[in-house]
C-alpha cells in the first residue's frame, strides 16, 4: 500500500509564522512538524510515500527531507499543489501515484503518540471501501464529527456547532481506488474547499466505511493553541519514534 502526506495549503491560521515558511516545516518541540506524519506511515510499514506540498517554500521540503534517509527510506516522491483548494484537492494530485491500488493518507499536521499498524493491517484485509480513525476529544466542534447509529457511522459533519458525538475524525484516511472518482464529483464547500469529509460521506452512503479508535494521544497542530499543545505533549511523553 502506498502512502500520501498532505502538506499543502497556506497555513493562514498560523500567520505570521507561515508568511515565510510552510506550516509543516515549523518546529513541534524538537523536530519539524512533517517528521511526525512521515514516521506514522513508515511505522505502519509504508515505504512508498508521496509528499503533496505547495506555497512559496516547497523547495525547502527537498532540502529537509531529501530521499527520506532519516526515516530509513530509499526514495521520497513529491508533488506541488497550486493554491489552497482543500484537502481533497490536494489528494487528487496523488491519483497518478496510486496505481489504482489502496492508499493511506495522513494530514501533515496530525501527530500521534503510538502507531496505526493494526488498523492498516485490517484495511489490507478489507475487500473494498474506506477506513478512518477516530479519537474522543473535548472539542469535537473543531473537527469532522461522526454520527453513529449503533456502531455504524451514518454521516460525518464538518465542524458542527452542536457535535453529534464526542469523537473527532482524525486526519488519517485509508481508501480504495474509488476515492479519485468521488473527488471528481465534489463541489466546493462554503469555505471554498473540496472537503475530505464529503469524500468520506460518499463511502458512508454506500455502506463501505469502517473505523477504528486511535490508540494513544492525537493532536493536530494547525492553530497556535494546538501547535503549542502538540509541542508540550511531545516534550512530556514523546511522540511516535521510528520503530525497528
Ligand atoms: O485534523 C483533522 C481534521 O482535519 C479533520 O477532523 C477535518 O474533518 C478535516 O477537514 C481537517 O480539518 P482542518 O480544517 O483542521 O484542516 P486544515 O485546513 O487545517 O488542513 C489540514 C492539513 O491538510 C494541512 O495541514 C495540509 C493539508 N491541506 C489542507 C488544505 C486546505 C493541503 O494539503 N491542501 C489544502 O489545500
Amino acid at each position: 500500500m502506498k502512502g500520501i502526506v498532505l502538506a499543502g495549503g497556506l497555513g493562514s491560521r498560523l500567520y505570521p509564522l507561515t508568511k515565510v515558511t510552510n506550516k509543516h516545516l515549523l518546529p513541534v518541540y524538537n523536530e519539524p512538524m512533517i517528521y511526525y506524519s512521515i514516521r506514522t506511515l513508515v511505522n505502519a510499514g509504508i515505504s512508498e510515500i508521496l509528499i503533496v506540498t505547495g506555497g512559496n517554500n516547497a523547495g525547502d521540503f527537498l532540502k529537509l527531507l531529501g530521499n527520506g534517509s532519516d526515516f530509513g527510506l530509499k526514495h521520497l516522491n513529491y508533488t506541488y499543489q497550486e493554491g489552497e483548494g482543500g484537502i481533497a484537492a490536494a489528494l487528487s494530485l496523488a491519483e497518478f501515484f496510486s496505481d489504482n491500488g489502496k492508499i493511506i493518507v495522513i494530514l501533515g499536521d496530525n501527530i500521534i503518540e503510538k502507531n496505526i499498524r493494526k488498523a492498516v493491517e485490517s484495511f489490507k484485509k478489507q475487500k473494498e471501501g474506506a477506513r478512518i480513525m477516530l479519537k474522543e476529544v473535548p472539542d469535537p466542534q473543531r473537527f469532522g464529527v461522526p454520527v453513529f447509529d449503533g456502531d455504524r457511522i451514518v454521516n460525518i459533519l464538518e465542524k458542527p456547532s452542536a457535535p453529534p458525538s464526542d469523537y473527532a475524525v482524525t486526519g488519517i484516511y485509508m481508501y480504495d481506488r474509488r476515492v479519485f472518482d468521488f473527488i471528481k464529483m465534489l463541489e466546493p464547500s462554503e469555505r471554498g474547499e473540496l472537503e475530505i469529509t464529503d469524500v468520506n460521506n460518499f463511502y458512508i452512503r454506500e455502506g463501505k466505511m469502517e473505523w477504528d479508535i486511535l490508540d494513544g494521544w492525537w493532536t493536530d497542530a494547525g492553530t497556535f493553541q494546538s501547535l503549542q499543545c502538540a509541542g508540550n505533549m511531545v516534550a512530556q511523553t514523546g511522540a511516535n519514534k521510528l520503530s525497528a
